[in-house]
């Protein structure tokens, strides 16, 4: 199963994902792109690290969402390469009917906190100032209702009354470095099955 993987960020998983694959570890899934819509975005140059078609896609004017003709640009792009998955690893924008309808239960998202704890943005410093014991990381399917698709896995993470905001971030993310490319090897599995 061929996938893309879209993030605006660091692409600390989309990194993972891309020597699990390189690893052998992936099973039938295969990525074939990375999209950012951050022209600087460190995610876009993995693509060149891993061999990997990669390239930003204006997103328009908004900070939080994209408009229905850049949401159209990234279906094309999409579309175009044959992929059945869509992974989200830190794609900080909402999606809307164009993008959605186009790829039904096609598109995943990684969240870092036990949804439906702490949605939105900032989901571990929400959850450290919230003081709850317990907290972790989910890859849901997306849907209109924002972080509120069908969870298709979670690990959970537990906060010690010594862990900092920063070494709770270290730990959230090395959960969802092995939760997220198990989520893809199974999906992939599932599709080929
Ligand atoms: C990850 O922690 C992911 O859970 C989060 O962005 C980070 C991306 O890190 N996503 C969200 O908060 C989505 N609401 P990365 O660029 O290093 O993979």
């Amino acid at each position: 199963m061929r996938f893309v993987i879209l993030g605006s960020g660091r692409g600390s998983n989309a990194e993972t994902l891309l020597r699990e694959w390189k690893a052998g570890n992936l099973g039938q899934a295969e990525p074939v792109a990375i999209f950012s819509d951050k022209p600087e975005a460190r995610i876009l140059s993995l693509g060149h690290e891993f061999g990997v078609a990669s390239r930003f896609i204006d997103p328009g004017p908004y900070k939080t969402k994209l408009t229905p003709a850049t949401e159209a640009d990234y279906v094309e792009a999409i579309r175009s390469t044959g992929a059945g998955l869509i992974v989200l690893a830190g794609f900080m924008r909402v999606l809307k009917s164009t993008f959605l309808d186009s790829f039904p239960r096609q598109i995943i998202n990684l969240h870092p906190s036990l949804l439906p704890s702490f949605k939105g943005l900032n989901g571990i410093g929400q959850a450290f100032d919230y003081g709850v014991r317990i907290t972790g990381c989910t890859v849901h399917y997306v849907t209109g209702d924002l972080d509120g698709g069908p969870i298709i896995d979670q690990t959970a993470v537990r906060i010690e009354k010594d862990d900092t905001l920063e070494s709770l971030e270290e730990k959230i993310h090395a959960a969802e470095h092995k939760l997220l490319p198990e989520v893809v090897r199974r999906l992939a599995e599932e599709t080929s099955a």
